[in-house]
């Protein structure tokens, strides 16, 4: 034996210490890569502000000028160009990614992408074509990662033309995992006639959903979560011109804009408390809102201009009508005409009412990848644990 009785429990007891001084010090200071990280796949969850196809494929993808700036057709984005996901797997030297729902052409070696516009992190109220929401809640999405997990493995034993569109099983855990969704329980809580404090009051509920399927998706074997915030809703037209309210400075809905902030507060809780029961995991909350906000509140500054008119949309003041969407046919005096683009979307900030263009999207992109606007504030490409 190499201790004595003595020495045995004194080891035993430093040891134990040192495992709690560890697990103490990361709490407070977790371990980050010193170096670039290599995340090998990308798995993304969320709404149409992420959604690479997934809705285009299960329903109707949407016509010109969707895609306009950059695929020049409609690439399965709701934005005239790239979501700010495009450019987070461009930055990581990845290719675009597949949507999961996408049947056609698609190529997971290196991820997959379950976000689907109008989704929700609840169960929605309703679902489209009748009602207003995506069947494919993060629920629903996080069940489709299941799957995928298992069956990819299965077609990469399998061997064959399919094996080499799957990620290797060592994938999973080394992956970087992106959060984008909550906007749609906000909005479609409105849309569906609940009042501002009835939505205020279901906040709790929704942020408990989506820490729940951050669990699901840790058991898994993920590790590093990079989770956007929700947007400054209130500065949408499609809220502005079906809500009429007290506006901001920045001519933005204000008690729209505090529901968001109010969904924010909670999402950062319970992200700190994710951090605390899995210290093992990168748990990065990335401050999208008040990036987005920047641009309604000093769009000049930052080379953008009419932030709160909608690029391609049809009439009010807003330049947005529900039933004049863009890229849709409607009679304007006598004659058919296509809801079009405008002229520069290049310095717009908003695309059709609800999506960001693919500027604003850079912008974004830029300013939130150097981990200025994260908590803890590391840069996207460090963001791994060692
Ligand atoms: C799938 O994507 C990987 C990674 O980008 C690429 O190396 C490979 O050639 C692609 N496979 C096909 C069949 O397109
Ligand atoms: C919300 O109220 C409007 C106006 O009263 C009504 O047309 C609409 O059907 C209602 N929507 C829901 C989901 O109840
Ligand atoms: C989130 O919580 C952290 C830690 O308590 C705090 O430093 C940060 O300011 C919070 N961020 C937001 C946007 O509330
Ligand atoms: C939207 O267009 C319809 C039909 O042209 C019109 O009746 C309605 O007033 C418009 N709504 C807004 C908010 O401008
Ligand atoms: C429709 O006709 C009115 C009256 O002639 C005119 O003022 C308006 O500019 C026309 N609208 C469009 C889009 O051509
Ligand atoms: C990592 O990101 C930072 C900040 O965005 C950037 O300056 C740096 O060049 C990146 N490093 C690598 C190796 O790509």
């Amino acid at each position: 034996m190499e201790f004595s009785g003595t020495n045995n429990s004194y080891f035993i007891t430093f040891s134990s210490f040192f495992i709690l001084f560890v697990a103490f010090a990361t709490i407070l200071n977790p371990i980050f890569a010193l170096k670039s990280c290599e995340f090998p796949a990308i798995f993304n969850f969320g709404d149409s502000n992420s959604d690479t196809g997934a809705m285009p494929a299960a329903f109707i993808p949407p016509n010109p000028p969707y895609g306009e700036t950059y695929f020049h057709m409609p690439a399965g984005r709701y934005s005239d160009g790239r979501l700010i996901i495009d450019f987070i797997t461009k930055s990581l030297n990845h290719p675009y990614m597949s949507a999961y729902l996408d049947s056609m052409g698609t190529n997971f070696s290196r991820g997959a992408n379950f976000a689907a516009a109008g989704s929700t992190i609840r169960i929605p109220f309703s679902i489209i074509p009748h009602g207003i929401s995506s069947p494919f809640s993060l629920d629903v999405q996080f069940l489709q990662f299941l799957q995928f997990k298992l069956k990819s493995q299965m077609i990469r034993k399998q061997g064959g033309v399919f094996a080499k569109l799957m990620p290797k099983e060592e994938y999973f855990p080394k992956a970087l995992y992106t959060f984008d969704i909550g906007q749609n329980d906000i909005g479609d809580g409105l849309l569906s006639n609940l009042t501002i404090e009835e939505v205020i009051a279901s906040v709790p509920d929704i942020v408990n959903r989506f820490s729940a399927n951050i669990e699901n998706i840790y058991d898994l074997g993920a590790r590093t979560f990079w989770i956007h915030n929700t947007g400054p809703i209130g500065c949408l037209p499609y809220i502005l011109a079906n809500f009429p309210a007290e506006k901001d400075d920045a001519g933005c809905a204000k008690p729209y804009n505090e529901v968001a902030q109010f969904f924010n507060a909670k999402l950062n809780e319970s992200i700190i408390q994710l951090r605390k029961n899995f210290p093992s995991a990168a748990f990065i909350y990335v401050d999208v809102y008040s990036v987005k906000y920047s641009l309604f509140s000093s769009p000049k500054k930052h080379g953008f201009e009419l932030p709160l008119i909608a690029c391609c949309g049809y009439g009010g003041m807003y330049n947005f009508n529900d039933s004049a969407g863009c890229g849709e046919k409607i009679i304007v005096n006598g004659s058919e005409v296509v809801v079009g683009s405008c002229d520069r979307p290049s310095v717009r900030v908003n695309w059709d009412g609800i999506h960001y263009t693919e500027a604003a999207n850079k912008f974004v992109f830029d300013q939130i990848s150097t981990g200025a606007f994260s908590h803890p504030p590391i840069p996207l490409n460090m963001s791994c644990m060692l």
